[in-house]
């Protein structure tokens, strides 16, 4: 068994099969990776991902992780194509295999992506013009929606900012930016537990932990053009926020 160094988590290869270390817990069957947290949180990201995905073509989604939200998301919309990107070029194989899963569904292929590398935006814009027919010289935004899952917290502050700016980048004028996972407001946690959770989780990495929400909208407003027009209530403390890309002046 050989062991895989990553900036974030150490991975397990055996036999061809990788076993990935999340927080707390990793499963594996065949070349899927399997996160528990993500398998419980799907379904309650869906259903207020319904009203974006029903309006949206092209969707990006930043540090896509084993695959397993795109893979439910597009069970239930498959004429929506779905562009995974991934920091861990190690999960490549897992993406594909969640995507083969569903064969004529519009999951691309992933990208890589590190949120504070300009080439690799200039990358997943391109990707989305080819797309959208639009030709690769445009600079212009092409995706409907972006959409991260709990990556702001388990990554640098500079990852977070870059991924606000990286969205205000691709997205169309109108399109919406979401964001999912552990927040304050105004500085404050929202439970004792989400407070332990900063700690547990800076203790790991030092750059890591729990951003306020008032942060990121700051980053939004001044450097990417987006707006906050919701802050929801999720299971276990969470939240969702949605941004939206101003539209173009007539
Ligand atoms: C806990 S995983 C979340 C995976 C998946 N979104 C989910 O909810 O299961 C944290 C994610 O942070 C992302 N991440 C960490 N550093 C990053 C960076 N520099 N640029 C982009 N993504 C990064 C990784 O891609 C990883 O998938």
């Amino acid at each position: 068994m050989a062991t895989v160094s990553t900036p974030h988590r150490a991975s397990v290869v055996e036999g061809g099969v990788v076993y990935k270390q999340n927080l707390s817990e990793f499963v594996q069957e065949d070349q899927k990776v399997f996160f528990g947290a993500t398998d419980r949180n799907k379904e309650a990201i869906l259903e207020k991902l319904r009203p974006f995905l029903n309006e949206a073509r092209l969707v990006l989604e930043v540090g896509s992780g084993s695959g397993q939200h795109l893979y439910h998301f597009s069970k239930d919309y498959p004429e929506v194509t779905f562009q995974p990107s991934e920091y861990d070029t190690s999960l490549f194989h897992s993406i594909n295999a969640y995507a083969m899963e569903l064969p004529g569904h519009l999951i691309k292929r992933p990208l890589e992506l590190d949120a504070t590398n300009r080439d690799h935006w200039s990358t997943v814009l391109h990707a989305g013009h080819e797309e959208e027919s639009y030709g690769p010289a445009s600079g212009n935004g092409v995706y409907d929606l972006v959409l991260t899952t709990n990556v702001f917290h388990i990554s640098a502050w500079v990852v977070g900012q870059s991924i606000v700016r990286g969205a205000g980048q691709v997205l169309k004028p109108g399109g919406h930016f979401i964001l999912y996972g552990a927040f304050k407001r105004n500085g404050k946690f929202s439970t004792p537990s989400n407070e332990q959770f900063d700690q547990t989780l800076r203790g790991r990495d030092a750059s890591w932990g729990v951003r306020d929400i008032e942060a990121i909208e700051e980053v939004a407003r001044k450097e990417a053009q987006m707006e906050l027009k919701n802050v929801i209530d999720m299971p276990s403390n969470n939240y969702m926020l949605i941004f939206q890309k101003v539209e173009l002046e007539e």
